[in-house]
């Protein structure tokens, strides 16, 4: 493969034109093809369609406590979703709360409550004159709508292989007391599919952040969405390492059954301290009697335990696997050695991350569009919707079936190709 910076510009006009003539058969097929949303698909909904079975009207509705689970009460979890969410999230269960259907809700009301209350006795962030949050990028849009939702300043931080770039995340808290936070998602990354190092975690765990209401913003979405049996990452623990190295409140983890049962219907809880639990509980009575029990049953009854959700994630990673690979294949058989982009293989999660040539995304995607394939918006992986250099693009290859897929990921590369193309012949012209 000749790289396309080495073709003349005569080359690059007769392959324009071939490929012109390749998307003008694709886009004459009237295709309707979304690669936007993370979402699972229809078949992964129906590996827990068992769930529902699990609970009728003459099922034991009492849990392990004698609980009635039909009735008010118990505001952080019945013991046993707790005991199954603290082994999913590898923390003790009594640092565990059980909130609703969606961790990112609860990253929301967490915000919340440090802009109204404070954290820990801190002055409310909604009293500052400033308040800053950094964000490592390219991420996960819904966590930086949050962010600027509170009018909070978001800074880039860019990501590298082994996670953020932790000289300048280090560098950044400890000489500005104005950053509370960090979002991270710190496996399988959204977009990425980065998984952060021990060392990497070991240097969050002991940051000495200048603010002491400072607070890592740990998503661990995707902890056991893996792609493969035989190649899994491994995340080192972040709420022990910041126990011993003598930061315990520093972090609070999220997470979510939702790519393991079902979205908008599964559970979801933070992990942290003993000291940040109990400041969470207090502001949660007011807010709530309790959350749904019967649902952190279903749950535990279908489960079982851990183990049970091992396995279950197995199924979904064998509708998934093909998929990725079908993308994967595509993006190397017709990029490769290209030099017009590049993208990362991941183990696991729900995305492939893209970068096309610089100032290429946004046409990239519009020109996917022309051919009938939605992709998630350029710009959406940075904080305000600005990617400084317009070159990261999302992939999610999850909803789409296998053969919707092939076809997606060639008008992808097909609109990857023509754009660049258009890109270099500018460039020449200049
Ligand atoms: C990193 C990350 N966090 C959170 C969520 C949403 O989780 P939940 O359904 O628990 O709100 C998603 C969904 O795509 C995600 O990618």
């Amino acid at each position: 493969m000749t790289a396309y910076k080495d073709l003349s510009g005569e080359e690059l006009k007769v392959l324009k034109s071939q490929l012109e003539k390749e998307f003008d058969e694709v886009k004459a097929k009237n295709l309707k093809l979304d690669m936007s949303r993370g979402k699972p698909s229809a078949a992964q909904l129906n590996l827990s369609m068992e769930m529902m079975d699990v609970l009728n009207s003459s099922s034991d509705l009492i849990g392990e406590d004698g609980v009635d689970c039909r009735n008010y009460g118990v505001l952080d979890g019945i013991t046993e979703a707790k005991q199954l969410l603290a082994d999913m999230m590898e923390v003790p269960k009594d640092n565990i709360v059980i909130f609703g259907n969606s961790s990112l809700n609860i990253m929301y009301d967490t915000i919340a409550r440090a802009m109204t209350h404070g954290v820990l006795g801190s002055t409310p962030w909604a009293k500052l004159d400033k308040v800053k949050f950094l964000c490592p990028v390219p991420g996960y849009d819904r966590h930086f709508a949050i962010t600027e939702h509170f009018g909070i300043e978001m800074i880039n931080v860019p990501m590298t292989a082994t996670g953020p770039d932790m000289d300048m995340v280090e560098k950044l808290v400890a000489e500005d007391e104005a950053i509370k936070g960090i979002w991270c998602v710190p496996k399988y990354s959204n977009p990425q599919g980065i998984t952060y190092s021990d060392e990497t975690v070991h240097r969050f765990a002991t940051l000495k952040p200048a603010a002491k209401d400072f607070r890592i913003f740990w998503d661990n979405a995707y902890g056991i969405h893996h792609l493969y049996e035989d190649k899994q990452d491994y995340l080192t623990e972040i709420l022990m390492e910041c126990k011993k190295a003598g930061n315990p409140d520093m972090v609070y983890k999220f997470s979510s059954t939702s790519k393991i049962s079902f979205p908008g219907s599964g559970i979801a809880a933070i992990a942290a301290s003993d000291a940040n639990l109990k400041e969470i509980r207090e502001m949660m009575k007011v807010q709530t009697i309790g959350h749904d029990k019967l649902n952190q049953l279903r749950h535990v009854r279908y489960f079982k335990d851990i183990h049970g959700m091992v396995e279950h994630m197995k199924k979904h990673a064998d509708i998934m696997r093909p998929k990725f690979d079908a993308v994967l294949e595509t993006l190397d058989r017709e990029l490769g050695g290209l030099e017009i982009g590049s993208w990362i293989a991941p183990r696991g999660g729900y995305f492939i991350s893209f970068d096309a040539m610089e100032g290429c995304a946004k046409a990239i995607v519009a020109k996917a569009k022309e051919a009938g394939l939605v992709m998630t918006g350029a710009g959406a992986t940075f904080p305000y919707g600005k990617d400084p250099k317009d070159s990261n693009i999302r992939i999610a290859p999850s909803y789409p079936t296998p053969e919707e897929l092939k076809t997606a990921a060639e008008i992808f590369v097909l609109s990857v190709k023509l754009v660049s193309i258009e890109k270099l012949l500018e460039n020449a012209d200049r």
